[in-house]
């Protein structure tokens, strides 16, 4: 059977004992196997590397398959808020971030994080790396929290952009394309941002703050 691009590229890496435990853990706990495409999990941990963030938010934890990849490029004393509104999937990637060694690093905030995002405002809270992976309606408005939480060169990093194919299908237009849309184009046209985008695996967006 011919393999696709992604297949082949994932192939040519040895196999991640961490994140083979964590997606066995993900499958155990019946959760969605949606976590983020190996290849952009690898992209994540050199962006925070070669970015030298400090601090990164994380809008969506699920099972800690990305709070992984992200932690696991912030140096020692770099610290990771992951934002979780079902508090069952926090202690899932809680169990998981803390098992690959992360735990010390990472802090969850529980509940509906448009609720979070205000709070994290209203602490005065600021972030140098922002992955927003979270439910899909609300991406425009987590990219314009992203920009009032972002010190000045930070990385905001979308996933998902293309929705399994609904993104670009003009017979869809339901919340969560609509919003995703606006999302993209937000990203390609906003005059604060510099941004790319990849269409591979499921599409991810890469914008650095001005
Ligand atoms: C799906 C994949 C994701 O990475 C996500 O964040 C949400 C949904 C999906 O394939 O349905
Ligand atoms: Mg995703």
């Amino acid at each position: 059977m011919t393999q696709s691009d992604e297949q082949y590229m994932d192939s040519l890496f040895a196999e991640d004992e961490v994140l083979e435990r964590v997606m066995e853990g993900t499958r155990k706990a019946e959760m969605p196997e949606i976590s983020i495409a190996p290849g952009y999990g690898r992209l994540l941990t050199i962006l925070v590397k070669t970015s030298r963030a400090q601090r990164i938010l994380e809008i969506g934890a699920l099972s800690g398959y990305s709070g992984i990849c992200l932690a696991r490029g912030l140096d020692d004393e770099g610290k990771l808020v992951s934002l979780e509104l079902k508090p069952e999937f926090a202690e899932v990637a809680k169990q998981h971030v803390t098992e690959a060694g992360h735990g010390h690093q990472v802090e969850y905030r529980i509940g509906d994080a448009m609720e979070s995002l205000k709070q994290l405002e209203a602490e005065g809270q600021r972030f140098d790396f922002f992955f927003i992976d979270a439910d899909k309606g609300n991406y425009l408005n987590y990219l314009e929290y992203a920009l009032r939480l972002a010190n000045p060169g930070a990385l905001i990093v979308g996933d998902n952009t293309l929705l399994r194919g609904r993104t670009t299908d003009p017979t869809r237009s339901g919340p969560a394309v609509q919003a995703v849309r606006q999302f993209n184009e937000r990203i390609a046209q906003d005059p604060r941002l510099m941004s790319t985008m990849l269409p591979a695996y499921d599409g991810l967006a890469i914008a650095m703050v001005k």
